[in-house]
């Protein structure tokens, strides 16, 4: 077992996986248009393709892979995905970040095939906000996607909201009511920007700071953050069941705890969210043989990881959307 490591001492143990760049809501910050495939566009990666893809991280250190997409729950065979990568030796967590359109009843069979935990996106509890968000009317099929994961047997399940000036930092409150009794970890994300979203980001763009106040001023408590923990800092409070917590990507130093790497759904290996580009893994994923060289590849790539994104000077690199990359 090797550790990838960078040139920044930085250890990654987290890759996430987009496996379709497809997605059927039109999330005003991501695909406002809704999806609509890029010219040219290669095919998603096979199943075969990504246990090779997964077995070759897996080796190089590797314990948490999470699925993203576009919406990873559009593709036929997720199920058979996650039991696929589940079973690869070294993976001890299989993750899903989920719009929750299917989740009502996939919850209990990705659960069976092995999944451990699911993020689904919900940025308003309000049905008439959330359907001007994400262009389409389902939030309370998505309601019932999180009631059934936590039926499922998933032991919390995780809510991202993207923070939006004037249209849910009114709703904390809120969606503090909702994680009373129930494990569920909200967490507030600060938009960040991409290159398709124009004047948008100017006008929603909200620092998390406002949302920690309010959490201080109704007696939440910092959870005391280790360097493992992932990008959110966490809240909770006595009376509630669930947690409250910020993500703020704009915030210093937040590069510096980064421990994952990203792969895009062609194959791509992603170094940052924000990066320039993406170096194709696909033609090392064409048969089982190629392992040792697909893993002294990925090797040589980890080593170029930049410091830190270049978000701060307006640079959101080659990232168009987050669609394809899953966040
Ligand atoms: N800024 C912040 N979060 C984003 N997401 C997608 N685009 C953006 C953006 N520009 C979030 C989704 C979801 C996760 C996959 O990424 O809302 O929670
Ligand atoms: Fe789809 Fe997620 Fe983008 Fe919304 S943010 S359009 S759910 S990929």
């Amino acid at each position: 077992m090797f550790d990838l490591v960078d040139q920044y001492q930085r250890k990654f143990s987290y890759l996430r996986l987009s496996v379709t760049d497809r997605c059927g809501f039109k999330c005003v910050y991501c695909l406002p248009n809704g999806y609509v495939a890029p010219p040219g566009k290669e095919p998603d990666l096979s199943s075969d393709e990504i246990r090779r893809l997964v077995t070759a991280f897996a080796t190089l250190g590797v314990s948490k892979v999470r699925l993203t997409g576009g919406e990873p729950t559009i593709r036929r065979d997720i199920v058979e995905l996650v039991h696929l990568i589940s079973r690869i030796p070294g993976i001890k967590k299989t993750a899903l970040t989920t719009n929750g359109s299917r989740l009502k009843e996939l919850a209990r069979p990705l659960h069976q095939a092995g999944l451990t935990a699911v993020n689904v996106s919900i940025d308003s509890l309000d049905r008439k906000r959330f359907s001007e968000i994400t262009g389409t009317d389902r939030l309370e099929a998505v309601l019932a996607g999180v009631e059934s994961a936590l039926s499922a047997g998933f032991e919390t399940v995780k809510v991202n909201a993207v923070l939006l000036r004037d249209w849910n930092d009114h709703e904390v409150a809120h969606f503090i009511e909702w994680v009373r009794d129930r494990p569920i970890s909200v967490r507030f994300i600060e938009l960040m920007r991409t290159g398709n979203q124009g004047d948008f980001f100017n006008y929603r763009h909200l620092t998390a700071g406002k949302i920690q106040l309010e959490l201080l001023k109704s007696g939440w408590i910092q959870n005391v953050k280790h360097t493992t923990d992932g990008p959110a800092v966490v809240y909770r409070h006595p009376q509630y069941q669930g947690t409250m917590g910020l993500i703020a990507p704009y915030s210093r130093d937040f590069c510096k705890g980064c421990n994952r790497l990203r792969v895009s759904s062609t194959g791509g290996l992603r170094l940052c969210l924000f990066g320039e580009k993406d170096e194709s893994l696909r033609p090392y994923l064409t048969d089982d043989s190629q392992h040792d060289e697909l893993v002294a590849r990925i090797q040589t790539l980890v080593m170029a990881k930049p410091i830190s994104h270049h978000l701060h000077e307006g640079n959101y690199g080659n990232t168009w959307n987050l669609a394809g990359i899953g966040g």
